[in-house]
C-alpha cells in the first residue's frame, strides 16, 4: 500500500505546540518531537469507531491495549512480556518522574547520560534528587556512553540508572555488547535501571535491531523499568498512551504506589488508537521509516558540507544532533532562529553549542530548512 508522506498538512494556527511557537513568524518549527505526518488510517478509524458509541465513561482495565502491546513486543523485539508486568501510563515522561520518586530517597542520586532529553534532568530536579552525568562521546560516528568515566565518580548513593535507547539526542541504537556493558555497570553499582525506549520503533539504519535492556537476561529484567509507547512511532503523542514494563513485582508495587491518586488512567480514545497502531500499523511504520531515512541521509550529507557544523547520522528517531561550535556564536539556537529555523536549544540537553533538528517533516520543508541552514552559515560573523 502506498502512503504519502509528501502531503503537506497546514498545522499553523492549530492546537500544535510545535507550530504555534512560531505562528505568524517566518520560522520553520523543527523542534519538539512530533512529526508533521498524518497518522495511519487504522488509528483514525479506531478513534472514530470508539467515538461513534458516544459514551465516554470510565474505562475498565485496558486488556485490548495490553494484549496488542504484548504481541508488538514479541514480534518486533522477541521480548516475551507477561501482561501483568505492564503499567499503563498517560506519558513516558511521567514514567521517568515516577521512577525517580519511587526508587530514590531524597539523599540518593540518579545517573543519566549527557547530553540527554531534558525531562531526564527535570525528573531529578523536580524530585530534588542529585544527578550524576554519564558522558556520551562520539566514536566512529556514534554517540556512545563512557561508562568508565562514571565509574570513578560513583559515590555509593546512586540508586537509579536512567538510560535512553535509542538515545535522544544522538540517535544511537545500542548494540548487544554495549547493553551488556550497561548491565555489567548496573550489576557492579546495583542501581535500578529505568530504560526509556520510546524511539525503539523508529530504526533508520539498515540491519540494526533494537534490543530492550530488560530482554538481556533475567537479572536485567528484574532490576529494570522499561518505558515504551506508540506516541513517537505513529505520531500520536498528543493522545498520550504509554506504558512501563516492570517484571519485578516489588518494583511494580512501589511504582504503582507512587502514581496512585496523582497520575490518571489513560484516555479511552488514546487506548483505542494505540491498540490499532500496534495491531495494524506495521506497513505504515515501515514506509514512514523509509521516508525518514531518506530525509536523514539528505540532511546529514548537506549539514556536513557546511563549515562550522557537523552531525553524526542518527541510527534511529527523526532527531539530528548538530554540533555548531565551529560557528563561533554564543547561542547557535538563537542564531538559527534569527535565520528562520526553530531548533531545540542544546543547552536544555546539556550542551549549549549544539542544536537538535527534527526532520520528521515533508521533504519540501526539509529542503527549505537546509537552504536556510546554508544561508545562516554563510552569514556568520
Ligand atoms: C526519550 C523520550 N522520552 C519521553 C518522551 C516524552 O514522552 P511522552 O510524551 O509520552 O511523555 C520523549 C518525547 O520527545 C522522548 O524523546
Amino acid at each position: 500500500m502506498a502512503f504519502n508522506f509528501d502531503q503537506r498538512i497546514d498545522r499553523r494556527h492549530s492546537d500544535s505546540l510545535k507550530w504555534n511557537k512560531y505562528a505568524d513568524q517566518d520560522i520553520l518549527p523543527l523542534w519538539v518531537a512530533d512529526t508533521d505526518f498524518r497518522s495511519p488510517d487504522c488509528i483514525i478509524e479506531a478513534i472514530k469507531a470508539r467515538a461513534e458509541q458516544g459514551i465516554f465513561g470510565y474505562g475498565d482495565k485496558p486488556t485490548g491495549f495490553i494484549n496488542s502491546a504484548v504481541e508488538w513486543l514479541a514480534s518486533r523485539y522477541n521480548w516475551h512480556v507477561n501482561p501483568e508486568w505492564i503499567v499503563v501510563l498517560p506519558g513516558a515522561a511521567s514514567g521517568l518522574n515516577l521512577a525517580v520518586r519511587a526508587f530514590t530517597a531524597p539523599d540518593q542520586l540518579t545517573i543519566a547520560p549527557t547530553p540527554i532529553y531534558p525531562p531526564f534532568r527535570g525528573a531529578a530536579k523536580l524530585a530534588e534528587r542529585g544527578q550524576l552525568n554519564l558522558p556520551l562521546s562520539l566514536q566512529q560516528g556514534r554517540w556512545v556512553l563512557d561508562l568508565a568515566a562514571a565509574d570513578g565518580q560513583m559515590t555509593g548513593k546512586e540508586r537509579l540508572l536512567m538510560l535512553c535507547n535509542p538515545q535522544n539526542p544522538g540517535g544511537t541504537v545500542y548494540r548487544h555488547d554495549e547493553l551488556q556493558a550497561q548491565l555489567e555497570f548496573a550489576r557492579q553499582h546495583d542501581p535500578i535501571v529505568c530504560s526509556d525506549e520510546i524511539h525503539s520503533d523508529l530504526l533508520l539504519e539498515p540491519g540494526v535491531q533494537h534490543i530492550p535492556f530488560a530482554s538481556l537476561s533475567e537479572d536485567a529484567a528484574q532490576r529494570s523499568v522499561t518505558l515504551m509507547s506508540p506516541s513517537k512511532s505513529f505520531n500520536i503523542a498528543g493522545l498520550g498512551a504509554s506504558m512501563a514494563v516492570i517484571p519485578n513485582a516489588e518494583l511494580r508495587t512501589r511504582f504503582n504506589r507512587m502514581r496512585r491518586g496523582i497520575v490518571p488512567d489513560v484516555d479511552i480514545l488514546a487506548l483505542a488508537a494505540a491498540e490499532a497502531a500496534w495491531r495494524d500499523g506495521s506497513a505504515w511504520l515501515s514506509a514512514q521509516n523509509a521516508y525518514l531515512r531518506s530525509n536523514r541521509d539528505w540532511l546529514v550529507s548537506q549539514v556536513n558540507k557546511l563549515p562550522g557544523l557537523s552531525v553524526a547520522a542518527p541510527e534511529a528517531s527523526y532527531l539530528a544532533w548538530i554540533d555548531a561550535r565551529g560557528l563561533g556564536v554564543a547561542s547557535p539556537a538563537l542564531y538559527f532562529e534569527k535565520h528562520g529555523l526553530g531548533l531545540s536549544a542544546g543547552r536544555e540537553f546539556g550542551d549549549d553549542q549544539c542544536v537538535r533538528l527534527n526532520f520528521g517533516c515533508t521533504r519540501a520543508l526539509l529542503d527549505e530548512a537546509v537552504a536556510r541552514l546554508q544561508r545562516a552559515v554563510t552569514a556568520r560573523p
